[in-house]
């Protein structure tokens, strides 16, 4: 019997104020006038109520970019799931934030990009440091805890120390640090984030000791950087296992990478409920459970703890969404990932950097206003 899902991912919008080199969303991104509007919003959110969400994480692109999202977040609360904003915090006033959070918002996860101006315009090409010092004031003063969450690459893991000190003294009661995924716009960038070894070594024992040192005030998790694990993570606890994105054209996914599968085709929740979806929808039962496993996943005693790594990581890296992820040292592609992290620590010049650009900036339909 499948599972009923613990977790929706709504992604309401591609649309985006940053412009961040390691963007996971999809090459193609969703013009504003292909997004669900406000009604089908509603209905998703009900679908998911009834269908065991408990979770709801409204996200994008910059989900405060539409305008109805008060009206969502008092859907969610009024079925009684938790919400949760995943924000740059471009775009939040004390206004919106008070409303917000009388809709009844639970939690915000602030983004953060860097320690300086400086050092965040290197990876998000937007001049807006002080309007995310601004936004994490705002978040605290509406009485939600400040969750952060930072990206770490090759171009700020040496200024880790510093970055914690920014999130401590921006008052995070939680700060995620979390190594970069190869996905999207960040596979193209790859060469310019893959950070040395020696660098995340020395990452990790900042990590460490800052951990210790703010245990009882800030909390901070650090997600392993998966290139320099020698087995895959279980991407999702498993596909189509315990969560599910909806994009901003309502095309459900197993997770937020998986529209970057070529030769899969994705329901939307514009033509089918998302109980249909979850149980019978051929792209969610792809590769649910273990059957679908070739060798050596097929016969090996980590198939329950990683599920074969992550499926979109495999297409990207080999074109085949079922093969081993390339990340574990028994997958025959392994040399794709190893290759990639010998010439992180070789003397190579990295690439220069290409910075992602938003979604055709179309005029807002019925459901978005400007940030
Ligand atoms: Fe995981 Fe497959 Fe590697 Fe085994 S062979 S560790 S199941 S990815
Ligand atoms: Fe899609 Fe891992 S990101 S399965």
């Amino acid at each position: 019997m499948t599972n009923a899902p613990y977790g929706l991912l709504a992604e309401l919008t591609h649309q985006c104020p940053l412009h961040c080199l390691y963007c996971s969303n999809p090459l193609a991104l969703r013009p504003r006038d292909e997004e669900l509007g406000t009604e089908d919003w509603l209905r998703v959110i009900r679908e998911a109520a009834e269908l065991g969400v408990l979770q709801v994480h409204f996200s994008g692109g910059e989900p405060l970019v539409r305008g109805d999202l008060e009206e969502l977040i008092a859907e969610a609360d009024r079925c009684e799931l938790y919400t949760n904003l995943i924000t740059s915090g471009l775009g939040l006033t004390e206004n919106r934030a008070k409303a917000l959070v009388g809709a009844g918002l639970n939690s915000a996860q602030l983004s953060v990009q860097g320690d300086t101006p400086e050092s965040t315009d290197q990876i998000a090409d937007s001049k807006r440091f002080d309007k995310k010092r601004e936004a994490a004031g705002i978040i605290r003063d509406s009485g939600l805890p400040l969750n952060m969450n930072v990206v770490l690459h090759r171009l700020n893991l040496d200024r880790l120390d510093s970055i914690i000190d920014v999130c401590d003294a921006w008052g995070a009661e939680r700060l995620e640090l979390a190594n970069t995924q190869y996905y999207g716009w960040g596979l193209r960038n790859r060469e310019v984030l893959l950070p040395s070894r020696d660098q995340l070594a020395r990452a990790e024992a900042v990590y460490r000791r800052r951990k210790q040192e703010l245990a009882g005030r800030m909390e901070l998790l650090w997600i392993l950087p998966d290139y320099y694990e020698p087995y895959p993570k279980p991407c999702m606890g498993g596909w189509a296992h315990s969560s599910f994105t909806v994009a901003p054209d309502g095309t459900a996914y197993p997770c937020p990478v998986a529209a970057e599968i070529d030769g899969m085709t994705f329901p939307s929740v514009r033509t089918g409920p998302l109980e249909r979806i979850w149980a019978e929808s051929p792209a969610f039962q792809a590769f649910r459970g273990t059957d679908w496993m070739p060798d050596p996943c097929r016969s090996c005693s980590r198939k329950e703890i990683d599920f074969g790594g992550c499926r979109c990581q495999a297409f990207a890296l080999t074109g085949d969404a079922a093969r081993t992820d390339p990340v574990c040292v028994h997958s025959p592609d392994h040399h794709l990932v190893r290759d990639a992290v010998q010439r992180a620590n070789s003397d190579d010049p990295a690439p220069e950097p290409v910075f992602r650009r938003s979604a055709s900036p179309r005029p807002p339909g019925r459901a978005a206003s400007g940030p």
